[in-house]
């Protein structure tokens, strides 16, 4: 009865053990709602403090802010690309016991549920606004997950989103909105554009449960 006992009780540890370890991992991913299928040989990435005061006067931008779907292939400097990420939906105050963060888009019931997916040529990492760093979630180079000259930008930024939250659309638009400022000031091309969620999210490798809903490829100009 004892030996009966022992032989069930190892499927049972086993399965308690892989419980464990799959909450252990959710308790530290990204509160992007997605597992990572984390890359060992890409390290998070330490932006350096964005810098907040400068670029053009909000009334230039708008003049400027256009569609441009081609792009040099060269990268962003690091402070470039922290900048770039602030404006889109970094942190502009500091934590409020009641409502959270202060991000510098709004979103719907303050829920901030648009997840940013950064790709780079190096591989894909979300932002993590508070932290001001990019986790990384899979290496490989998807920067081109929207066809076209997508490939070649510097960076595609993917709008994730949990799909049951109906106002992820407009949530995303506000953050698309501050990317294209952002490039117009500092001169860089900006497209937006949609995406074959279906593919895109199978790439990314995102839970069932989240939406790839648009894509934003910024880089500069081709020569
Ligand atoms: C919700 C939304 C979806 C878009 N989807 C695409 C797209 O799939 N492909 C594309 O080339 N451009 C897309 N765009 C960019 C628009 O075509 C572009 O903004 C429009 O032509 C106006 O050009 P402008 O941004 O230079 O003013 C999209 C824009 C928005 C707001």
């Amino acid at each position: 009865m004892r030996c009966f006992a022992r032989f069930h009780a190892l499927p049972l540890t086993l399965l308690a053990l892989s419980i464990s370890l799959w909450g252990a991992a959710r308790l530290f991913a990204p509160h992007c709602g997605s597992i990572p299928v984390q890359a060992a040989e890409l390290k998070p990435i330490e932006l350096p403090k964005p810098q907040v005061a400068g670029g053009m006067p909000v009334m230039q931008a708008l003049a400027a802010r256009h569609t441009t779907r081609a792009f040099a292939e060269r990268s962003l400097p690091p402070q470039t690309l922290s900048n770039l990420l602030w404006a889109a939906f970094g942190v502009n105050r500091s934590r409020n016991v009641k409502s959270g963060l202060g991000r510098t888009a709004p979103s719907a019931h303050n829920r901030q549920d648009i997840t940013l997916y950064v790709l780079l040529a190096e591989g894909v990492y979300t932002y993590d606004a508070e932290q001001n760093l990019l986790r990384p979630v899979l290496a490989g180079d998807l920067r081109g997950v929207g066809g076209g000259a997508s490939k070649h930008a510097a960076v595609t930024i993917v709008y994730v989103a949990p799909s049951k939250d109906d106002y992820a659309q407009v949530d995303t638009g506000f953050i698309g909105q501050n990317v294209y400022l952002f490039a117009a000031s500092e001169g860089l091309n900006a497209w937006f554009y949609a995406l074959h969620g279906h593919d895109a999210a199978a790439k990314l490798a995102l839970d069932s449960d989240h939406s790839a809903l648009y894509a934003q490829s910024v880089g500069y100009p081709p020569q």
